[in-house]
């Protein structure tokens, strides 16, 4: 899956430039488009052909990094668009210095399963995170904490050739 210049009929994954483009995406699948301005932020853009049809955002704090807002818009689901953005946002992190990726479960803890992830205790991802507002979100709102998984990927080994 290329990190290029978009083209018809294929799938392309791109630092987002505009956060309007985000922003919609997030609102059509229902999801929270609060904090996606913070400064220290990236969002990753999928597009198929020229249209926006997926997101996934990154919050880095020092080696960690939350991984939020993943989407995929309905009509292009189940065609390795979210996979395809997990693996642009786990390269992004680790250029960015970042050696623990973490994500709230959301109710997809088996999708990131399935990507790697595992479960952690939920204080594990806020001591690693805390002031991003992933986890300021998160906390102004205890009562949906508590119904949240934390989930964890070691990507400290990426980038690492093995002979
Ligand atoms: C979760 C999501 C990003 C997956 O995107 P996608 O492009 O459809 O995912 P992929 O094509 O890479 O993978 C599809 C596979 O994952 C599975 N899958 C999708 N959502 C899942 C979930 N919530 N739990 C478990 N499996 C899930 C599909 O059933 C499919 O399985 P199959 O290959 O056996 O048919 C998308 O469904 C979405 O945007 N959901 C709403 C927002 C959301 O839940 N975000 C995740 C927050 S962590």
């Amino acid at each position: 899956m290329p990190l290029s210049k978009r083209e018809e009929g294929r799938l392309t994954v791109e630092q987002a430039r505009d956060l309007a483009v985000v922003r919609a995406i997030l609102a059509e699948n229902a999801m929270t488009t609060d904090g996606v301005g913070w400064a220290s932020g990236c969002y990753l853009v999928a597009y198929f052909g020229h249209e926006p049809v997926g997101v996934v955002g990154l919050e880095p704090m020092l080696d960690a990094a939350l991984m939020r807002s993943l989407c995929v818009a309905a009509s292009m689901r189940r065609r390795g668009v979210g996979a395809a953005l997990v693996g642009a946002a786990r390269k992004a992190a680790h250029t960015r210095g970042v050696r623990a990726l973490y994500a709230f479960g959301c109710g997809a803890g088996d999708y990131l399963r399935r990507l790697g992830f595992s479960e952690v205790p939920m204080p594990q991802l806020i001591a690693a995170l805390a002031g991003t507002p992933g986890v300021r979100l998160r906390q102004a709102r205890p009562e949906r904490l508590s119904d949240e998984t934390a989930f964890f990927l070691d990507i400290s080994q990426d980038g690492i050739i093995a002979r």
